[in-house]
């Protein structure tokens, strides 16, 4: 029964299996979230492209070449949200949210989009869960952003998780370092990949992300950023160390580490899990001290981060079982179809899962198909308007009450 239509390359749909497992991973994520005052909020899915282009910068990956870009009827720009913190700053500033107490603590779910090219863990359309602490350039606020994500991934259980941190330090302090490793860079150019050697001017760091041997050579001799921080960053980092230790928060400082995104400020950080294989990184984040301002707003220190929740699935490697049902209406004679359902009706209303033959099976064939969605009982309804309630376990049958059906059901229910 195939059709010539499939879900665009790089998409996928989600299933009842996955879209149970997503649930539970949403449903967990907003438990932690509230429980630590970050309260939700969306935003659209497409936003002016110049957003992007000024938020997450035009020298990255991202704004280059991954994004969803299209003129609207209006001839306006519009871009698929490859990511969420610059949509919620933008928001943050449309609704005055800095005349707010400061920080502003909120969280989101929801789909992004880039063109990249698809493998596992890496999709066209992909869902992140995130938060952002806006208005405070307190380190504490650095430790309560990475400690809820440790705290998520735990709580699901994701396997073999590993936290790197690292630190970006100031613009100007950042500006001097990215001289001294494009010097270097062009010193040993003869080394580097292609797509290395032409970006040294536009973007030297992602040089740490490369993966062919030539660069990751030269990479392993280049001067280290965290080494070069101003003191005033530098303390900072130390605090964010010194507090995720005090709160036994395990990581491993990592020199190299850089992030995708223009915007970061100070703390950087990734949870990777070696699960995982390529895409080995299930959620990360940062400092993003400047953002606010280059969106036209007030000096506003901010940090945040985002999960891929296919990451996470993929990490976790199974999907949740299908809830059973408590009891399906069986009918032996046709007679009691309407009755059958108002039944069920009545039993929903009670809080319970109850299901009804929709396709006028046999009353052999409703018994299967109880069997099939997991009924714990099946309430049959005789012909003359009795009830014989069965234990699909056990297969005892005996008689019951409609009045007290929900009662009997409800009690035995697990
Ligand atoms: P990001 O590192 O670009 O950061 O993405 C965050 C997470 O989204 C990644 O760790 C990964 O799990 C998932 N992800 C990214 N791209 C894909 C893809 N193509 N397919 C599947 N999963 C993907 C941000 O987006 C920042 N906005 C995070 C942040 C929030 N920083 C501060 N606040």
């Amino acid at each position: 029964m195939a059709s010539r239509f499939q879900a665009p390359r790089g998409t996928f749909d989600v299933l009842p299996a996955a879209a149970r497992s997503r649930a539970r991973i949403e449903a967990t994520a907003a438990r932690i979230f509230a429980r630590a005052g970050y309260e939700p909020i969306a935003t659209p899915a497409f936003e002016e492209t110049e957003l992007f282009e000024r938020g997450v910068g035009r020298s990255t990956d991202i704004v280059r070449k991954e994004m969803f870009t299209f003129e609207d009827k209006g001839g306006r720009s519009i871009t698929l949200r490859p990511e969420g913190t610059a949509p919620v700053c933008r928001a943050y500033l449309e609704h005055g949210m800095h005349k707010l107490a400061q920080p502003v603590k909120l969280s989101y779910t929801g789909p992004f989009f880039r063109h990249e090219r698809p493998q596992a863990g890496r999709h066209r359309q992909f869902h992140q869960l995130g938060v952002e602490a806006i208005g405070t350039d307190s380190p504490l606020a650095d430790a309560e952003a990475i400690m809820l994500l440790a705290d998520l991934l735990a709580e699901l259980g994701v396997p073999g998780v590993e936290l790197r941190l690292g630190s970006l330090g100031s613009p100007a302090a950042r500006q001097a370092y990215l001289e001294e490793l494009k010097a270097h860079l062009r010193a040993n150019e003869a080394e580097l990949s292609k797509d290395v050697r032409e970006r040294i001017e536009l973007n030297p760091l992602r040089a740490f992300d490369a993966d062919d041997e030539g660069t990751r050579g030269v990479m392993a001799a280049a001067p280290k950023l965290v080494e070069r921080l101003e003191d005033a960053d530098a303390e900072h980092f130390a605090e964010v160390r010194a507090l995720l230790g005090g709160a036994g928060v395990d990581f491993e400082i990592d020199p190299s580490l850089v992030r995708g995104l223009d915007y970061y400020t100070r703390t950087i950080f990734s949870f990777v899990c070696a699960e995982l294989g390529a895409q080995s990184e299930v959620g990360g984040g940062g400092r993003y001290d400047g953002l606010i301002e280059q969106l036209g707003g007030p000096p506003t220190p901010a940090i945040g981060w985002a999960a891929g929740i296919e990451r996470i699935l993929l990490a976790l490697g199974e999907q949740d079982e299908a809830p059973g049902r408590d009891a399906f209406i069986a009918v032996a004679d046709d007679g009691q179809r309407q009755r059958a359902m108002a039944l069920a009706g009545e039993l929903r209303n009670a809080g319970l899962a109850v299901e009804v033959d929709l396709a006028g099976r046999s009353l052999k064939g409703q018994l299967k198909h109880a069997d099939r969605v997991g009924a714990r009982h099946a309430a049959i309804l005789e012909a003359d308007g009795s009830i014989q309630l069965r234990d699909m376990r056990s297969g005892e049958q005996r008689p019951a009450d409609a009045s007290r059906l929900a009662e009997e059901i409800g009690g035995e229910a697990s």
